[in-house]
């Protein structure tokens, strides 16, 4: 390591107050998603609530209107797409709980544990159709084609992740294909989103895309890291859900190629049996082959790109705000 400071350093980040500042916005943003969830269907209403009333960061919401306040104004059309974001996010967090088989989510039992897998699949669904139906009032064709391409994208990820699941032979490469779709597409188009509705010029929204690309990769690397690290009460997910589902996740395959040929079977009998049983083995592994650094070293230099991206901005304590964001992606403990 040199002495330089990166721009990832650790400083405390004050997560609240960078809330605040989209505080009018979010809670506008709120109470769309709870018109929204008001179906006639009571299980939807119940689940809907559930889950959204159960709390989340709202990180992405936030990241479209930090960015379109970064760029002038979050208007009517931005608050819609926020909202839409968060309940792409929560279709997809319904469904990743019954393919991963998680019975904890944001420090309640998840809805699948609750209603079961059909409800789940069911109302993720809903809300992924009720996502789309929102959409459709901007009346705006870039935004069907960019929010439609995304979804695409988020859904060959899953797939791809079940296709390397149990596999110990899946390399970084591919690793990095997964997250990239899987996560990080709905972080860019969140911030992408902000400028063609804002009517940014093209490099702007590209630089906002690459923003919202790298800061996902850098957060759902730290995810991954902390399903060795975390604490189940801070996290408010269970640890070990992803060694459970044989996840051949960064912090393995990194351990894989840097342990002794003894720590790398442990660990290549671990994916292909996904079980929680060796999950102290395992740990001690990732912990003796650093292999946490690592990925959280991966990680730094995704939010490093990201910071960069904001370059073209015009200084403001939204613009502030972007980088803090891409900072606590990196240093986040839940
Ligand atoms: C969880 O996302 C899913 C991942 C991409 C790792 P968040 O950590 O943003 O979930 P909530 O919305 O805050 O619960
Ligand atoms: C996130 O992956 C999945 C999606 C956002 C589609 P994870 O499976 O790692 O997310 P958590 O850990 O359950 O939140
Ligand atoms: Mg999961
Ligand atoms: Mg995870």
């Amino acid at each position: 390591m040199t002495a330089a400071h990166s721009s990832t350093d650790s400083v405390t980040i004050d997560f609240d107050s960078i809330k605040n500042l989209t505080a009018a916005e979010t809670s506008a943003v709120d109470q769309l998603i709870l018109n929204e969830l008001s179906s006639d269907v009571v299980l939807i209403n119940q689940i809907g609530h559930y889950i959204i009333g159960n709390g989340g960061k709202r990180l992405r919401p936030m990241l479209l209107l930090l960015a379109a306040k970064a760029l002038g104004k979050a208007g009517d059309h931005h608050l819609i797409l926020a909202a839409v974001i968060e309940f792409i996010h929560t279709a997809t967090l319904l469904h990743d709980d019954v393919v991963d088989e998680s019975v904890l989510r944001r420090g309640k039992e998840s809805a699948n544990a609750v209603w079961g897998n059909a409800a789940s699949v069911l109302v993720g669904d809903y809300l992924y159709s009720s996502a789309f139906e929102m959409m459709v009032r901007t009346n705006n064709m870039r935004v069907m084609e960019i929010m439609s391409k995304t979804t695409t994208a988020i859904a060959e990820g899953e797939v791809l992740q079940l296709l390397n699941c149990n596999n110990p032979d899946t390399t970084e490469e591919k690793y990095l294909e997964v997250i990239a779709r899987k996560t990080a597409i709905l972080f860019s188009t969140a911030t992408r989103l902000a400028a063609v509705v804002s009517g940014a010029d093209s490099a702007t929204e590209e630089a906002l895309a690459i923003y919202g690309q790298q800061l996902g990769v850098a957060f759902q690397l730290i995810d991954d890291a902390l399903d060795y690290k975390a604490s189940t009460e801070e996290l408010g997910k269970n640890l070990g859900d992803d060694l459970a589902e044989g996840k051949p996740t960064l912090p393995l395959i990194y351990a894989i190629a840097h342990g002794t040929t003894e720590q790398a079977q442990t660990i290549i009998d671990a994916i292909r049996h996904g079980s929680r049983d060796a999950f102290n083995d395992v740990y001690a592994i990732v912990k003796a082959t650093n292999a946490i650094e690592y990925t959280e070293r991966c990680a730094e230099q995704a939010a490093e790109k990201a910071i960069a991206a904001l370059a073209c901005l015009p200084s403001s304590e939204y613009k502030t705000a972007l980088e803090q964001l891409a900072r606590f992606s990196v240093q986040r403990q839940h």
